[in-house]
Formats: structure tokens, sequence, C-alpha cells
């Protein structure tokens, strides 16, 4: 599929083009790629916020194509749950308690049920409950990020898109963030896209990695497979996770990996018989 922005018109431009792949049901997709190269114009396809120029983009039993009618797609956008970039600039309501309760009522679900939900999801993304009755405005940047996720996640969706979702946030809270998506994973199956400069986050959590350049989908593979080129990356202006990084400077002093070190505790595993710590504990 393509599309292109402002399709039809003088100002018709950019967007991504012939983008072909299959995001599995249960899997942690990453997209990656340098600034402009189509990764916000792909994720509003997975619910159909933007339709394809040309092409189709198939959404579970759904078929969406340029000509496709905005009715009937509610069910969707329930299924595919967003969370754009900065997020918390979309909170309106004067509690938190009603902003994150305000998208399940609008699908037909009862002011008490969606308020129980709030409940739920604040817990879930580790705020205290006593937020649920303050403004949202009252609180943090990194707080209210959270209360725009437990939003998305109160209209339990079968899949979590997440655009840059730790853009801004120091590294505690950063790490806290990936831990939470990294818990819904794996104990609730939940499917999640996530687009991230952060080749850390890509190393330590995805299963498949989607490489964009320029509006085109150039490589898909296991980050493994995607980090097992070092020009190749550097080409693309990309670069290595830090683990990575810091095994080829030490390849460099003689050390040896193999395989390529990609989440701290494979580095150290490989590097702790190096330097004679194998012994240890
Ligand atoms: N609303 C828009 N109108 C016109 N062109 C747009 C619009 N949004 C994006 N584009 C263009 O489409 C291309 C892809 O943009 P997109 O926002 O998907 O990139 P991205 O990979 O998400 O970048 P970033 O890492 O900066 O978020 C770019 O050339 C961009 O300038
Ligand atoms: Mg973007």
């Amino acid at each position: 599929m393509s599309f292109t922005y402002q399709a039809g018109t003088p100002f018709a431009g950019d967007g991504i083009k012939d983008v072909s792949g299959t995001i599995h049901d249960g899997s942690y997709t990453a997209i990656i790629g340098h600034t402009g190269s189509g990764k916000s114009t792909i994720l509003q396809h997975l619910n159909a916020l933007l339709k394809p120029t040309s092409g189709t983009v198939t959404i579970g039993d759904k078929v969406i194509t340029n000509e496709t009618n905005n009715k009937n797609l509610k069910p969707l956008r329930q299924k595919v749950g967003m969370v754009f970039q900065f997020a918390e600039n979309q909170l309106f309501e004067q509690t938190v308690a009603k902003d994150i309760a305000f998208g399940p009522q609008n699908f037909g679900v009862s002011e008490q049920d969606a308020l129980a939900l709030a409940d739920k999801m604040v817990a879930m993304v580790g705020l205290p409950h006593d937020v649920l009755e303050k403004s949202p405005f009252d609180l943090s940047g990194g707080q209210m990020r959270r209360v725009a996720i437990a939003g998305v996640l109160a209209m339990q969706p079968e899949v979590l898109v997440l655009d840059e979702p730790t853009a801004g946030l120091d590294p505690a809270g950063r790490h806290e963030m990936m831990t939470m998506f990294e818990r819904l994973h794996r104990e609730q199956g939940q499917t999640i896209v996530l687009v991230t400069h952060q080749m850390d986050d890509v190393a330590d959590y995805a299963d498949t990695v989607w490489v964009m350049a320029k509006g085109r989908l150039i490589k898909t593979g296991t980050p493994r497979e995607i980090f097992s080129d070092p020009e190749w990356l550097k080409a693309n202006q990309l670069g290595l996770p830090k683990t990575a990084q810091m095994a080829q400077q030490l390849t460099a002093k003689g050390f040896h990996f193999d395989p390529q070190p990609l989440t701290e505790t494979e580095l150290a595993d490989q590097l702790l018989p190096q330097i004679g710590g194998g012994q240890r504990g």
C-alpha cells in the first residue's frame, strides 16, 4: 500500500510508498527509521485514521481501501488502541478518572463500569489511586503521559500502538514505562507496535523490527538480524544498542563476543569469563 499526503492537490507529497508487511497477533514489533521516514504515517493506517491512497490495509477481518467509508470503523478503533506522540496533549477532562473513562463510555460502556476501568488502569500504569480525582493538568508531564496511556488501555484494545511513548521522559521514567508495556505483552499477550528511536529498547523488548527509510519499508527481521550489520545501519542513519556498541569497543581491545550481545545480560554473561569474573558468586 501507499499513502500520499494531500493526494490530488498541488501540495501532494511524501507519506509512504509500496509498504507491504504483516504484523502478527501477539507480536512485539518495533518500527525504526530516521525522522520523516514514514513511521507515524504507517501507524495511523493501523486503525484507519489514514486510509491508503492505493492498495489495501487488512486489520483483523476488515479490509481498508481508499474508498472505505468512515462509518463502521468504530469497532476497529476500539480494537487498535493508538497512543500518539506526546499523548498528554490530548487530555481534556476535569478529572483523571473522567478522562480515562471517556473512551470506554464513548464505546458504550456504562459510566460506573468505565470509572471502575479508570481505577484499574491508573494502577496498571503505576500511578497512585489519589490521582483519579485530580485535574490531569495538575500532574507532571510524565504522569500526564501515563494518564493518556491509561485512557487507551481502558478501551481494552487487542493491539496497542505506541508512537515514541517515552520521548522526553528521564531514563527512570522511560524504563518504568517500557517495563509496563513488556508486562502487558508477556502476561496478557498484548500485541504491541512501537515506534522508537531507542535502539536499546528495540533490543530489549521487540521480537520483530521494521526499518523505514524515505517512506519505504527497507528491511524486516528480528533485532539480532537487524543489528547484525553495523555498516548498513550507519548508512541508514541508525545505530546499535549500547551493549553492542560497548562490545565493539571491547573487541578492538582484544575481547571476543559471539553472538553480538544485544542486552545487558548477554553482555555480562560473555564478558565476565573473559575478565576472570566467571568464578565469582
Ligand atoms: N500532515 C502532513 N502533511 C504533509 N506531509 C506530511 C504530514 N505528516 C507527515 N508528512 C510527511 O510524510 C513523511 C513521513 O512522515 P512521518 O511523520 O510519518 O515520519 P516519522 O518517521 O514518523 O518521523 P519522526 O521520527 O520525525 O516522527 C515526511 O516526509 C513528512 O514530512
Ligand atoms: Mg513520527
